[in-house]
């Protein structure tokens, strides 16, 4: 009997059919870790301004991620810090324990962040920028944002649905 571990297949050579063959050595040479990173007042949401934020919780849509990231051969984890310091560390976190892609909503940092900015560029992890509200068609102040120029993409408006396609964005680059 073949066996795999994690993936990697040790008797390629006894699989009788090739799909099967070829779906153990697609998820050990691609599986990659992705990193979904909440800023401040997100781990109220379905509650806070549901006008604006909609009535998904940060549990709710954490799982669906999850789940779309597994289903597409990657490993997603999810955090929120309603601390500048806390998100920046988090971010180092990240390239030591070798995230590969970073889906942020920096929340309200998004116009005021010039350090969590720069933590992302020390890092040189890809990243999406999401916003569950469209941030364009709001006051002045939300209008500018200190990640967009770096980022690989920004997602705003789309509510909960943005993250899910940021998470078919991210893997779909990943693969
Ligand atoms: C937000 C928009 C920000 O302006 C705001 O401060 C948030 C949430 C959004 O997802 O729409 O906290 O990032």
């Amino acid at each position: 009997m073949p066996q795999e571990s994690g993936g990697l297949t040790h008797d390629n050579h006894l699989f009788g059919t090739e799909p099967v063959y070829q779906r153990a050595t697609e998820s050990f040479f691609f599986m990659a870790k992705l990193l979904l990173l909440h800023g401040p007042n997100l781990n109220l949401l379905g509650t806070r301004e549901p006008d604006k934020y909609g009535r998904d919780s940060l549990a709710d849509i954490n799982a669906r991620c999850v789940a779309l990231a597994r289903e597409l051969g990657h490993e997603l984890v999810a955090a929120q810090f309603n601390g500048e310091g806390q998100l920046i560390e988090r971010v180092h976190a990240a390239a030591s324990d070798r995230s590969e892609f970073i889906i942020l909503n920096p929340a309200g940092y998004t116009h005021t962040s010039v350090a969590l900015r720069d933590a992302l560029l020390a890092v040189a992890i890809p990243f999406i920028e999401v916003h569950l509200s469209n941030v364009h068609a709001r006051e002045s102040f939300r209008q500018h944002s200190y990640f967009s120029d770096v980022a690989a993409g920004t997602i705003t408006g789309l509510g909960a649905f943005g993250y899910e396609l940021a998470v078919r964005a991210a893997c779909a680059r990943l693969s």
